[in-house]
C-alpha cells in the first residue's frame, strides 16, 4: 500500500518520460560536458575526448547509460585516471536509434554525489550528425568543411550523451584544426577568454599550424542544441545595435548582410511581444547548398539554409522563427519529442506575432497560417489521419524521432495556442507567456506542465469569467493535444487574399492554354499569395485538371522555370510533375542537385517517383554525394531504397 502510493506521488510529480534515449537519466544527469577535439577535416574524422560532471539523483548507482551512434569509444576513465570497464549493446537491433554505451563505475554513487568521468573516442564519416563536405562540395573551393546537425536525436553521434531533451548541462570545448583547413570554427556557445588544459597537443608539420579555439556555454542546454562549423568561414556583424552577426564563406557575404540589415529590428519585434533577449548575441550562418533544413536554432549560432537567402527578402520569416526559439525550445524545452509542440507550436506563434509587428501585414499571417495548415495535412494523410502520428503527441517508442518529423507540431500547434489565446485574451495571453518563461526558465516540461500553469496563472491574476475560461480551456484540450487528424475546433483564417489567389489559379485553367487577362496580378502578390497559387496548381494537377497547354502560358508568363526563389520554384516543380509534365526534367534535376533543403527536395522526388521512378532513382544516384546524410536517407525512404543497417 505504502509502495503504491510513493510510486502514484512520484508519478504526479514527474513529468513524461523519454523513450528516445537509452540513458539512465532519472538517476543521474550530467551538469557539465567538456569537449576537446581534434578535426581531420580532409580525412574526415574527428579525434576526442568528453568529460562529464555527473550527479546522482536517484537513490544510487554503480553504472551509467549513454546514446550512442557510430561512434568509436576507445576509452572510459575518472578523472584520477582509473580506467573503467565498458559494453556497447543495441537495444533495438533493427532501429535508427542507435547503440548503447554501459560504464561500470568502480563502486556505488549515492544521491547527490558528483562523478567525473572522461570518455576517449572519434567521430568518422558514417555520422549522422557531422557533414563532413569536401573542398568541392563549398562555394570557394578552398578549405573543407564541417557542420553538425543534432536535433532531434543525432547528437549521440557527436559524443556518449544522455540524448534527451530533458537533461540540461552547461558546457566548454577546446576545438583543435589545421589552419590550411579552416579558416574559422564557432560553435553554438561564446568564444572563452580563459584558455582550457588541452590532453593533447599535436605537432606542427611542414605546411600547416594546429590553431586552438575555447569555448563556454554557460546557460544550461539540453545535448541536441550543441553544434559546430568550420571552414572557409568569416564572421561579420549585420545591422547596427552590435548584437547581429552573420558567419558564412566570404565569397557571399556581401550580398547576404545587405539582405540581412533587419536583422537586429526582427530581434527587437519578438521582443516587443515577450520581454528582453537574454542570450547576449546572436549570429545567423549560412550554411552550404546541402544543408538539409530550412534553419537550426542552436545558441548563440544559428544555422540556414542559403534557400532563405532569395535577394528579396521573402525567407527570412525562417530567420525571425529562429530567433524565436531563444525563448520557446532553448529557454523552456520539451521534455522529449513527443512534447515537440511545446518548441515548435510556441515559436510559431510568437514568430507570427513578431512577423505582425515587424512587417503589418495580418493577410500575410493567415496566409501563412493556411499554407501551414495544408502543409500539416499533407503530412497527417502521409501518415494516416488516424495515426498518432497524426496528432500533438506522437509515440516514437523504438524508432528515430525524426520518422515522426512533420508540420503538426508546428501548425496544430500553433491553431492551439492561437485558440487559447482567443478564450484567454490576447493581453492576458501574452502577460502569462511572459510568465511562464519566468518560471520554466532552463527546465524542460511537458504539455500536461503547460495547461497545469495557464490554469495556475489565470487563477492567480484573478481573470474575469475564470470558471468559464477554465471550462472553455480543459473542454477540448486532451483532443487538441491526443487526437489525431485535424483539430477539434477549425480556425477562420480566410482572407479576401486568399480568394484572389484561388480566383488567378482558375483564370489560368479556364483561359486554357491563353494568357488570362489578368495575368499580372502575380507580380503584387504578396509572397504567401504566390505560394497559396502555387499550393492551388497543385492540387488542380492531383485532381488531373491541370493542362500541359496551361502549364506552358503560365510559364511563359511568370518564368517559374528560371525563378531564384526556391521557395516558389519547387512548388511549381511539384505541380507540373504531379501534372505529367516532362519537358522540364533537365531543369528539375539541375534543381535537385543544388538545393539539399529536405522541405524543398522531397516532395520534388515524392511526385518526380510517382510519374517516373527510375528517372527519379537515376537523378538520386547523380546527385547522391551532395546531400547532407539525414536528406539522402530520407530521399532513399520516398524512393524506397533504404536498406536497414545498425553499423
Ligand atoms: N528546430 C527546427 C528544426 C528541426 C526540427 C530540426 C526537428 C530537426 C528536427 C527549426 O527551428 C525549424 O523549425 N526549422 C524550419 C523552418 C521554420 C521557419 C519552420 C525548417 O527547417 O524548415
Ligand atoms: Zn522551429
Amino acid at each position: 500500500m505504502i509502495v503504491l502510493m510513493i510510486s502514484l506521488m512520484q508519478y504526479a510529480l514527474t513529468y513524461e518520460l523519454d523513450v528516445n534515449t537509452f540513458s539512465n537519466y532519472l538517476d543521474v544527469q550530467n551538469r557539465h560536458l567538456h569537449l576537446e577535439w581534434l578535426l581531420n577535416m580532409d580525412k574526415k574524422y574527428i579525434n576526442a575526448t568528453s568529460t562529464y560532471k555527473f550527479q546522482v539523483i536517484g537513490r544510487s548507482i554503480n553504472k551509467i547509460t549513454l546514446d550512442i551512434y557510430k561512434l568509436n569509444i576507445y576509452s572510459t576513465y575518472l578523472q584520477n585516471g582509473l580506467s573503467l570497464q565498458h559494453t556497447i549493446d543495441y537495444p533495438y537491433a533493427d532501429s535508427d536509434q542507435g547503440q548503447r554505451l554501459n560504464i561500470q563505475l568502480d563502486k556505488t554513487y549515492y544521491k547527490g554525489q558528483y562523478i567525473e568521468l572522461s570518455i576517449k573516442y572519434s567521430i568518422d564519416s558514417r555520422s549522422r550528425s557531422i557533414s563532413f563536405m569536401t573542398k568541392e562540395q563549398t562555394s570557394t573551393k578552398t578549405m573543407p568543411y564541417l557542420f553538425s546537425q543534432c536535433e532531434d536525436a543525432n547528437c549521440r553521434a557527436l559524443a556518449p550523451l544522455q540524448d534527451t531533451p530533458s537533461v540540461k548541462q552547461t558546457y566548454t570545448a577546446t576545438v583543435i584544426f589545421k589552419d590550411t583547413e579552416a579558416a574559422d570554427v564557432f560553435m553554438s556557445a561564446d568564444e572563452s577568454k580563459e584558455e582550457f588544459q588541452v590532453l593533447y597537443r599535436p605537432q606542427d608539420q611542414a605546411g600547416f599550424t594546429w590553431k586552438y579555439k575555447y569555448f563556454i556555454q554557460k546557460v544550461p542546454i539540453p545535448s541536441y542544441l550543441i553544434a559546430i562549423v568550420a571552414g572557409n568561414i568569416k564572421k561579420v556583424p549585420t545591422s547596427t545595435g552590435g548584437r547581429t552577426f552573420l558567419v558564412s564563406e566570404p565569397d557571399k557575404i556581401q550580398a547576404y548582410t545587405d539582405e540581412l540589415r533587419e536583422m537586429e529590428k526582427f530581434m527587437q519585434a519578438i521582443e516587443q511581444y515577450i520581454g528582453p533577449y537574454t542570450w547576449g548575441t546572436y549570429t545567423l550562418v549560412i550554411q552550404p547548398p546541402s544543408f538539409p533544413i530550412g534553419g537550426m536554432e542552436n545558441p548563440l549560432l544559428t544555422f540556414a539554409n542559403p534557400t532563405i537567402m532569395t535577394g528579396t527578402g521573402s525567407g527570412l520569416d525562417v530567420t525571425i522563427h529562429e530567433m524565436a526559439h531563444s525563448w520557446f525550445g532553448n529557454t523552456i524545452t520539451c521534455v522529449n519529442w513527443a512534447n515537440m509542440w511545446i518548441n515548435e507550436g510556441f515559436t510559431v506563434f510568437l514568430e507570427r506575432k513578431a512577423s505582425l509587428f515587424h512587417y503589418n501585414i495580418s493577410d500575410d499571417i493567415k496566409l501563412n497560417a493556411i499554407i501551414g495548415n495544408t502543409s500539416m495535412y499533407q503530412d497527417m494523410l502521409g501518415f494516416g489521419l488516424d495515426s498518432n502520428f497524426s496528432s500533438l503527441h506522437p509515440d516514437t517508442t523504438g524508432l528515430n524521432p525524426d520518422d515522426s518529423f512533420s508540420k503538426i507540431p508546428y501548425e496544430k500547434g500553433y491553431q492551439f495556442l492561437t485558440y487559447l489565446e482567443s478564450i484567454v485574451g490576447e493581453v492576458d495571453f501574452q502577460q502569462m507567456l511572459r510568465a511562464y518563461l519566468v518560471q520554466y526558465k532552463y527546465q524542460s516540461i511537458d504539455q500536461q506542465e503547460f495547461q497545469n500553469f495557464l490554469l495556475r496563472y489565470l487563477y492567480e491574476q484573478g481573470v474575469d469569467d475564470y470558471s468559464t475560461k477554465r471550462y472553455k480551456i480543459l473542454e477540448n484540450w486532451n483532443k487538441w493535444v491526443y487526437s489525431p487528424g485535424l483539430p477539434p475546433v477549425i480556425l477562420d483564417f480566410s482572407t479576401v487574399k486568399l480568394t484572389e489567389a484561388y480566383d488567378y489559379t482558375q483564370s489560368y485553367i479556364n483561359a486554357d492554354g491563353k494568357q488570362p487577362t489578368k495575368w499580372e496580378d502575380y507580380i503584387n502578390f504578396l509572397h504567401s499569395q504566390k505560394q497559396v497559387f502555387l499550393e492551388d496548381l497543385f492540387k488542380q494537377a492531383q485532381n488531373n485538371l491541370l493542362k500541359l497547354n496551361v502549364i506552358e502560358q503560365i510559364d511563359k508568363d511568370l518564368k517559374l522555370t528560371e525563378e531564384n526563389d526556391f521557395e516558389l520554384k519547387f512548388r511549381w516543380f511539384r505541380a507540373i510533375l504531379t501534372a505529367g509534365d516532362k519537358t522540364r526534367l533537365k531543369q528539375i534535376s539541375d534543381f535537385l542537385g543544388s538545393v539539399g533543403r529536405g522541405k524543398m527536395v522531397y516532395p520534388v522526388y515524392r511526385a518526380l517517383n510517382l510519374l517516373d521512378h527510375d528517372f527519379a532513382v537515376q537523378i538520386f544516384k547523380t546527385h547522391e554525394a551532395f546531400y547532407h546524410p539525414i536528406a539522402k536517407n530520407n530521399i532513399k525512404n520516398i524512393l524506397g531504397l533504404k536498406e536497414i543497417s545498425i553499423q
